[in-house]
């Protein structure tokens, strides 16, 4: 019963899942249009660029999806732009995100500064206009990204990340591997329970059998 409100909890988790405005403001960037956007790994930004690096199943991203809409809606001077690092690793990796969301501010003197301060539409506003003037960026060594490839296509931890995030994270991965094993876990004993039957069938044979040969023995 707790197993199945779990479950229920989580799937009604993935259904809430929030996603960036159809034909918003924000711009979504993948490996193929990130730099050409951008301008960042070109040696010179289009604009001063704020850029949310997110996984679609993180629930602080969730949150901040819609504040980011709006954020980008009323911040024309700015590109605003999004990147799904479970689709565009190769941008994230570069990035070194390491945490989702992880929020980035680049400027056109080829600066980036990580952005730390409350998710809200007031504190993001105010920090692509005068705040970021006051942190001391890290010079943008990004190198643009050949389109096509999503992944570090190689090696197998690679593959595991990704299979981990298609399937929706590594909490809904672990709960489907427990799942898995309970199955698992059944079949194995109906199985087990079952191959005693078998196991009486064969002696009675081995027992037919011995009495045939030493029948046989007698004529
Ligand atoms: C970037 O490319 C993606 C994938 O092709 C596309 O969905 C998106 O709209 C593009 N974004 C921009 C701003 O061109």
């Amino acid at each position: 019963m707790q197993k199945l409100v779990i479950v229920l909890g989580l799937l009604a988790v993935l259904c809430a899942a929030h996603s960036f405005k159809e034909g918003g403001a924000v711009k979504q960037l993948t490996v193929d249009n990130f730099t050409a956007v951008t301008g960042i790994g070109s040696g010179k930004l289009t604009k001063n660029t704020f850029g949310m690096f997110y996984a679609p199943w993180c629930g602080h991203c969730k949150k901040l999806i819609p504040t980011y809409d709006e954020f980008a809606e009323k911040t024309a001077d700015v590109n605003v732009v999004a990147v799904d690092c479970t689709t565009n690793r190769a941008i994230c990796d570069q990035l070194d995100v390491k945490g989702y969301p992880t929020l980035l501010y680049f400027t056109s003197d080829n600066k980036q500064i990580k952005y730390n301060k409350p998710r809200t539409l007031e504190a993001l506003q105010s920090f692509v206009s005068t705040d970021y003037k006051q942190e001391t960026g890290a010079d943008i060594t990004f190198k643009p990204v050949s389109g096509g490839s999503n992944a570090p296509s190689d090696g197998i931890s690679a593959q595991v990340h990704k299979l981990i995030e298609s399937v929706g994270g590594p909490t809904v991965f672990g709960v489907g591997i427990l799942a898995a094993f309970i199955v698992f876990a059944v079949v194995l004993s109906f199985l087990c329970g079952g191959s005693d039957e078998k196991k009486e069938k064969p002696r009675q044979t081995d027992e037919d059998n011995a009495k045939k040969s030493s029948n046989k023995k007698r004529e």
